[in-house]
């Protein structure tokens, strides 16, 4: 699927942020093994999620959804062996949680993905699982994933050689799906929505920080409770809003209901520091996450250095971050960022690719990019490729709101996996986009 987005100077409206795709796909997951009747509003209903949900009644859950509220039914029995391959579509995050709640309740399951997660790394989750007595095999590193059942030892303690929130969530899924305590040393700060949720399940999660990252232990004990749940709006769907009012010259947005998790809201900060116009108001507490709703003003923004810690807080931003760099006044670096190198495409690659295409100067690393602001006028349409990833996708389309002409994207159907409503949301606002 090609789109086409036409520039456009004025933006401006009110709207809802999406449901959380992480969050969405936890929610289900800890449901199911809560094996109660929970009902969850605010879900998102996209595609990563629903592949995550289709892999759970796979595996024996009874979970149906209607727009974007699901229902979890108790059932007999918790889980059973899948009668099929587990296709997890284009979600890593779906991928490496599953595997940890297959391996935790000791299923026999293949599981598999698209063309993009055929490609992604998994030992960083099957080295610790099966060092935690799980069985699991890749295929050199990658999926196909074949699970047997294995017995998970007690007390496991697990030192992460990277900063993944994946990881550290496929372990304590194991530790709490086959009941034996865990503990996750994480060396620099990630999102810590399964850390959040198990607690406000009623589960016994202490959270410690320990040098420039934290501990995270699982202590069995109690029993996961039936609780309804309401997700607050995706932080890495609003980031797009937020960066295309700030760069359109005439703006004036409001979004609703945005997740603010401190794990997860990095961004703000960097962007304050560029210069932008950001109020956030309406902080309030959902389901155990911090939420509110975020204003935005057109701003002349100005190049930072971004590096170290804070790079796990932004990961999935960093695309859209690179267009805010694209338009801003001297240079963005931005370092410590070898990770987007393995996610749904090589974003580095595929920002190098799509800002060579716009004509700005920048330079890749082998970690990072360093970006030199200014987009030259060209009277034609610029087209790029997204590479298959949602976000390189709904970045660039928004970079056209500072070209001259237009911008055409290909590739764009995986905006289906995070932000189904993208392109509806970005004509309300005011950029015309639509497919070619
Ligand atoms: C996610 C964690 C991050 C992020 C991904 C979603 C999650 O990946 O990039 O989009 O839901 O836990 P890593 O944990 O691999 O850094």
């Amino acid at each position: 699927m090609r789109l086409f987005a036409k520039n456009t100077s004025i933006l401006s409206g009110e709207v809802d942020c999406p449901g959380d795709k992480s969050i969405s796909q936890r929610a289900i997951i800890i449901g199911a093994l809560a094996n109660q009747n929970i009902s969850i509003t605010g879900f998102l209903n996209g595609e990563d999620p629903l592949s995550t949900l289709s892999a759970l009644n796979q595996i024996g859950a009874d979970i149906s959804i209607n727009n974007n509220e699901v229902t979890i039914n108790e059932r007999e029995l918790t889980f059973s062996n899948p009668s099929n391959s587990i296709d997890l579509g284009n979600s890593g995050t779906g991928m490496r949680l599953i595997m940890g709640l297959i391996a935790g309740t000791g299923l026999k399951a293949t599981i598999i993905g698209d063309e993009s997660l055929m490609k992604r790394p998994m030992s960083r989750v099957s080295i610790p699982l099966n060092e935690m007595g799980a069985k699991v095999a890749d295929s050199k590193g990658l999926p196909p994933i074949e699970i047997k059942p294995g017995v998970i030892r007690d007390n496991f303690a697990y030192d992460m050689p990277i900063a993944s929130a994946q990881v550290k969530s496929s372990i304590l899924l194991a530790g709490v799906a086959s009941n034996k305590k865990v503990s996750i040393f994480e060396p620099s700060i990630t999102r810590d929505h399964t850390e959040i949720m198990l607690k406000h399940f009623g589960l016994n999660i202490k959270s410690e920080e320990e040098n420039d990252g934290k501990r995270i232990t699982f202590t069995p004990g109690n029993k996961l409770l039936a609780k309804d749940y309401d997700v607050v709006g995706d932080f890495s769907s609003a980031a797009f809003l937020i960066i295309a009012g700030l760069i359109a010259s005439d703006s004036k947005i409001s979004i609703k209901n945005v997740g603010l998790n401190p794990t997860r809201s990095g961004l703000i900060d960097i962007l304050i520091k560029m210069g932008g116009n950001i109020e956030i108001k309406n902080k309030n507490i959902l389901s155990g996450e911090l939420v509110g709703d975020i204003f935005v003003e057109s701003s002349v923004l100005k190049g930072v250095n971004i590096s170290g810690g804070v790079i796990a807080n932004i990961i999935d931003e960093i695309p859209i971050l690179s267009i805010a760099a694209a338009c801003a006044e001297g240079t963005t670096r931005i370092s410590d960022a070898h990770e987007l190198r393995v996610k749904e495409s090589d974003r580095l690659e595929a920002i190098s690719s799509g800002l060579t295409k716009l004509k700005v100067k920048h330079e890749l690393f082998e970690d990072g990019i360093s970006i030199d602001g200014g987009i030259p006028k060209s009277n034609n349409v610029i087209e790029i490729d997204s590479y298959g990833d949602h976000r390189i996708a709904m970045s660039f389309l928004i970079s056209s709101l500072k070209v001259k002409h237009s911008v055409s994207v290909d590739n764009c159907k995986n905006i289906y996996t995070s932000y189904p409503n993208f392109v509806e949301t970005m004509n309300g606002l005011g950029l015309p986009i639509s497919e070619q």
